[in-house]
Formats: C-alpha cells, sequence, structure tokens
C-alpha cells in the first residue's frame, strides 16, 4: 500500500511521491490508449496532439495530492468478466452474484472515491446512491435533443460521467466527457474498469479551456451545471459554439432566476454556500445570449426547480446537501437570500452555414 508509511520517514515519503508521479503517468496512458489511437486521424486529431501533455499536467500528483490513494483504489478493484451492462434506464454493471470479493470490502474501495455526487450507479449489486438522483435530469432532457445514435457527443463538466453513460446507452457512437476535478474522473475509472477498453466513452481530467480552440467537431455538446461557474458566461457559450460541426445541437443547463431580458443575478459572495457562482440569468437574457454567439432555434425545454428529492445527503455523500442551503421558512430561497435554485433546460443549433 503506497500511503500507509509514517510521516517520519521522509527519505521513504519522497521515494513515494516520485513513484507515483511516474505512476500516474503510466496509468494515464494506460487509460486513453484507445481513445488516443481512435483521435488519431479523425476530426480530434488537434486533440490527440496536445493530449498527452494536457494528461501529464492534470492528473498529477503536484496537483492531486490525494491522487496517489484514488489510483491504488483503482488497483484494489476485482477483475470480473462476462457480465451484463445496462445503459438503458439506468446505469448497471453487473449483478451480485457475480462480485468475486466480499460486498463489504467492494464497497469499502468504492467509499475511498467518497464523496459521490452524481448516480446513481449500479455495481456488482452495491447501489451508489449519490448526492443527485442525476437520472431525473437525464429524463427531463432525454425527450428533447436530437438522437444521439451514431453522433460524436461532447459533455463538458460532466463530473463522474454520469450522464455520458445514458448518452451512449442512447446510441452515441463515442462520448468524451471532460471534467478537471481528477477524483470524479477516478470514479468514472472506476466503473469503466468493469467494462472493456475500447467502449467508446471516456472521460478526460481536463477543463474546457484546455480543449483546442474551433474544433468543429462535436455533432452533440452538453454543458449541464457549468454556465453559472464561469466568469464570461458569454465566452463559455463561445467555446461550445467553436467545439460544434456546422448543424451540431447544444444542450446548456443552468441556473436561471425569473426576470425580464437582460436581467441577470450576478451573487455577492456565496449562492446556496456555493463560492463560484458568477451569472445566473434570466430566460430572455440566456436565449438572447445563445443567439448573440449564434445559435438558431434557441428553445427552452424544460423548467425544474431542485427538490431535496434530487439533491440530498446520502451515505455514499455524507456533506451538507441542498436542505443545508435553503432557508427554513419555506420560502425555497437559499441561505443568503436568493431565489429558489431553478434550473432551465436550452437546446439550439449551430446553422449549417457556419458563419466566419
Ligand atoms: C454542478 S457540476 C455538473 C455535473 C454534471 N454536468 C451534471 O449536470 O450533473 C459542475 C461540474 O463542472 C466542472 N467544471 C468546473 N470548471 C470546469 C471547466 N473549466 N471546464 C469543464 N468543467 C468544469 C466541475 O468539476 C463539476 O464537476
Amino acid at each position: 500500500m503506497l500511503f500507509e508509511v509514517s510521516p517520519q520517514n521522509k527519505v521513504t515519503i519522497k521515494h513515494i511521491t516520485y513513484t507515483c508521479i511516474v505512476r500516474s503517468e503510466i496509468t494515464t496512458v494506460h487509460y486513453y490508449k484507445n481513445l488516443q489511437n481512435w483521435m488519431n486521424g479523425s476530426v480530434l486529431s488537434p486533440l490527440a496532439k496536445c493530449l498527452p501533455q494536457l494528461l501529464n499536467e492534470n492528473f498529477h500528483t503536484t496537483r492531486w495530492g490525494d491522487l496517489p490513494l484514488w489510483l491504488d483504489c483503482l488497483d484494489n478493484l476485482p477483475n470480473i468478466v462476462g457480465h451484463p451492462i445496462n445503459l438503458d434506464s439506468e446505469v448497471q454493471i453487473g449483478n451480485a452474484s457475480q462480485l468475486v470479493i466480499p460486498r463489504d470490502e467492494f464497497q469499502k474501495i468504492l467509499m475511498k472515491l467518497h464523496p459521490w455526487r452524481k448516480g446513481p450507479f449500479s455495481l456488482f449489486g452495491i447501489e451508489i446512491d449519490s448526492e443527485w438522483r442525476s437520472n431525473l435530469k437525464w429524463d427531463r432532457i432525454a425527450d428533447h435533443i436530437h438522437s444521439l445514435e451514431n453522433r460524436l457527443v461532447l459533455d463538458v463538466g460532466c463530473g463522474n460521467g454520469y450522464q455520458c453513460w445514458r448518452m451512449l446507452g442512447a446510441g452515441a457512437e463515442r462520448v468524451i466527457g471532460i471534467d478537471p476535478s481528477v477524483k470524479f474522473v477516478c470514479q468514472f475509472l472506476a466503473l469503466k474498469h468493469f467494462t472493456e477498453d475500447n467502449l467508446p466513452i471516456d472521460v478526460l481530467p481536463i477543463g474546457i479551456q484546455d480543449l483546442p480552440t474551433n474544433l468543429h467537431a462535436f455533432d452533440s455538446v452538453f454543458s449541464m451545471g457549468v454556465l453559472y461557474h464561469r466568469k464570461s458566461p458569454l465566452e463559455h457559450l463561445q467555446q461550445l459554439y467553436n467545439l460544434l460541426r456546422p448543424g451540431g445541437q447544444i444542450v446548456l443547463e443552468t441556473l436561471i432566476v425569473e426576470g425580464s431580458n437582460r436581467y441577470s443575478i450576478v451573487p455577492q459572495g456565496r449562492y446556496a454556500k456555493m463560492r463560484n457562482v458568477w451569472f445566473i440569468p434570466s430566460v430572455k437574457t440566456l436565449i438572447s445570449w445563445l443567439s448573440r454567439v449564434g445559435f438558431i432555434g434557441v428553445r427552452l425545454v424544460d423548467v425544474s426547480i431542485t427538490s431535496n428529492g434530487e439533491q440530498r445527503k446520502t451515505n455514499w455523500m455524507r456533506y451538507q446537501s441542498l436542505e443545508d442551503f435553503i432557508m427554513t421558512d419555506g420560502s425555497g430561497r437559499t441561505l443568503e437570500g436568493y431565489p429558489p435554485p431553478t434550473r432551465g433546460v436550452f437546446i439550439a443549433e449551430v446553422p449549417s452555414q457556419r458563419s466566419k
């Protein structure tokens, strides 16, 4: 075990840190070998060129001190073959009778990747009851989007990739998720461990700013729960636009507030205890932003107020959750006095003849 080391033993710690850096590089190459091969010579060849360096920078102990613990967890997963994978109505891999190690041992390994914020996942009979019931979000969008059959799909800010699995289940030819938070990427890799190496689904430990600009490559791009974390929302929308091929579709899910055109709030300090929330626009404002960067056919397809049934504390996410961020007076307002957290889903297309 890499980290059962006494803190007094400085020489060993130095050695182990070095070992882990090398090991994370080896692991990275291993996990993305198939994607890298596929990207060479594809519309994503510009990404293929810069990916090795990005992986080495982001999937690294200097950025994520606990990375060796997470890699250790991935190393300790059992090898099981010949099990079913169901991605149609849920994300279910294998069943309880196929688990080759004791159930509580398996659960302990997975729990080392706590907190599980997105899910649920059913893994060899272990039900990972995540903080968010992300299946509800998928249900709200699935009927409104272009069929994903044979499409190249990007999910920006995908967390541990729950929605990526659902996109693959919906027929996508290949799904690439990106998220700079490496613990979430390791959660994805824990699930991917139990699938064929060449299953066309990957989650990369990078942010949208790391992608080559003007790829014009993806058939569908999803940005869900990301826009309000960006300091410059218009720049984010422009980046999404430039990632899509002519005629491609954007699916944007974000926090919204009631208000007229041009209205948006910029929370002072925190919003529902989150520090990094910048712009929450009205529906009309967001529609005008999307149109301004060039999208056509912009439409709002769903509005929902987040409930305690959708976001809550569970055994798999033991920190505070929605009920701790909302006033107790029944108004539904955030602790800071902002309107109840409400999310809208917007869909739009890049014109088939892209303007320069
Ligand atoms: C609220 S979560 C949304 C997760 C998922 N898309 C969903 O809708 O359930 C926002 C995610 O965006 C990721 N994120 C933050 N900055 C990002 C960036 N610059 N590029 C891509 N993703 C980012 C975070 O790590 C986090 O996992």
